[in-house]
Order: C-alpha cells, then sequence, then structure tokens
C-alpha cells in the first residue's frame, strides 16, 4: 500500500462549499486522511476558516474577514453556486472544525492565510486553539509567508511545519532544512515544470502537493511516494491509492 497520505483541499471542496463544516464531513466520509483549511481572522481576533481575505466571492456581502466580528460573518451563508444543494453553511470557526473533526482522528494541515494581511498574532492565537483542542499531533502549520511559519517553531518548537509556495525556490530543500521546518508543500505546476521531485523526496522532508485534481497526476505522485497530495476530489484519490495497492 503507497504511503502517501490524501488530503482534502478546503474539505471536499470539489462536492460541497469549501472551507465548511459539511466539506470537512464529506471528507471524513470519503476516506480522506487529513483536511487541508486556510485560516484569517476576523475583527475580534477569532480565527476563522475561509480561503480569501474578503467575503465576496462566498457570500452574498462584500468587505474584509479583518473588518466583520464573528457575531456579524454568522449571519451570513456560504453559497457556492456550483452546489445548490448546500444552503445552509456558515463560514466555521477554527475551533468549530477542530471539534467536528477531532473523534475522526484525521489530520489538519493549518494554512495561515498572512500573505496579504499579516494578523498580528495569529500565530500565537492559533497555536493556543490547536493546545486547547488538543490536536497538536494532528496539526501540520503551512503558509506562504515564512516568517509565519517561523513564528510558529517560536511558539511551539514541536510543531510540524511546511513552507507553501507556487514557484520555484533555489535550494529549497537546504533552505527548509537550515530554518528548521518539516516540509515542502510546491504547487503541481511547479513540480512538473523540471524533475524537482527527486530532490524533495531524497531530502527526506515531508512533500504534500497542491492541488491535485487529475487523476494521471494522484497516479503519478501517489507511485513516487510523496508523503501527501492535496486535492478537491479525495474520494477520486483514495481510490487510485487503492488500485496502486499492488
Ligand atoms: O495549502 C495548499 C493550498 O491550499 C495553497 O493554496 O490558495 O488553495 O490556499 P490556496
Ligand atoms: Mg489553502
Amino acid at each position: 500500500m503507497s504511503k502517501t497520505k490524501i488530503f482534502a483541499h478546503r474539505g471536499a471542496s470539489g462536492y460541497a462549499p469549501e472551507n465548511t463544516l459539511e466539506a470537512f464531513a464529506l471528507a471524513i466520509k470519503q476516506g480522506a486522511d487529513g483536511i487541508e483549511l486556510d485560516v484569517q481572522l476576523t475583527r475580534d481576533r477569532i480565527p476563522v476558516v475561509i480561503h480569501d481575505e474578503t467575503i465576496d466571492r462566498v457570500t452574498s456581502k462584500t468587505g474584509y474577514v479583518k473588518d466583520y466580528t464573528l457575531k456579524e460573518l454568522k449571519e451570513l451563508t456560504v453559497l457556492e453556486s456550483k452546489f445548490p444543494a448546500y444552503t445552509t453553511s456558515k463560514i466555521p470557526t477554527l475551533e468549530e472544525v477542530l471539534d467536528a473533526v477531532k473523534a475522526s482522528g484525521i489530520l489538519v494541515n493549518i494554512e495561515l492565510k498572512t500573505g496579504i494581511y499579516w494578523y498580528p498574532d495569529i500565530e500565537q492565537i492559533v497555536a493556543d486553539l490547536v493546545r486547547k483542542s488538543g490536536m497538536e499531533e494532528k496539526v501540520i502549520y503551512s503558509s506562504f509567508n515564512h516568517y509565519s511559519i517561523q513564528q510558529i517553531k517560536k511558539i511551539v518548537p514541536e510543531a510540524e511545519t511546511a513552507y507553501l509556495y507556487s514557484d520555484v525556490i533555489l535550494d529549497v530543500t537546504d533552505y527548509a532544512k537550515d530554518t528548521n521546518v518539516d516540509g515542502l508543500h510546491p504547487a503541481i505546476y511547479h513540480v512538473k515544470i523540471a524533475d524537482f521531485l527527486d530532490e524533495y523526496l531524497k531530502s527526506g522532508l515531508n512533500v504534500r502537493v497542491w492541488t491535485v485534481n487529475e487523476e494521471k497526476d494522484m497516479d503519478w505522485l501517489i507511485g513516487a511516494g510523496v508523503t501527501a497530495i492535496i486535492t478537491n476530489y479525495p474520494d477520486v484519490a483514495v481510490q487510485i491509492k487503492k488500485k496502486a495497492g499492488k
């Protein structure tokens, strides 16, 4: 059996509104080993699970997450035209998601969305919440903002961490090791443009590739033995992994 773990990107977001409790529940049902989610902070500094810095794309209102209180956000419904069957989804808090998935034993990749707004103290707030939930052993922190990851390491030295990136970084394996980070989360298009994957796999770092939605890419990466693939379609990846069981 391949060792590659299947992570549901924003939950099973190929089938249900992204980053909602419904999408995370579906990921568990479909047999994912992990979920990936995006965290921003509200005006009252509560970590909420939503991809964009604004609420424009997933609700009927507009504006920045950082300008709304949690109470105001909870009055809104997450609506995606792709999924008309879902009419009651809410923007969840990180705490609600951790509470909802804890019993399943699933891994949680928390992506700190600090690339556009670097919410003051988000790393401390999120780390405190993870400790309170008792999920420290299940959480992997990642961010495109690598200072955020270093901040997490300062707060929780034993936390599992990874650098997220989309384009090519020079000597990224040495960089990750020298800065004491456990893994690399490269974009699928990045590992396709040249033979980077070999170097990553040889480095011994955890390699989780996103967002892997094509079956042939799932097959390739599972065969190559990456640590994880992060996909909108965990059910498809689970099936491909089973077939690759050899
Ligand atoms: O964490 C992997 C992936 O989610 C990074 O990109 O924009 O989907 O958050 P994005
Ligand atoms: Mg993400």
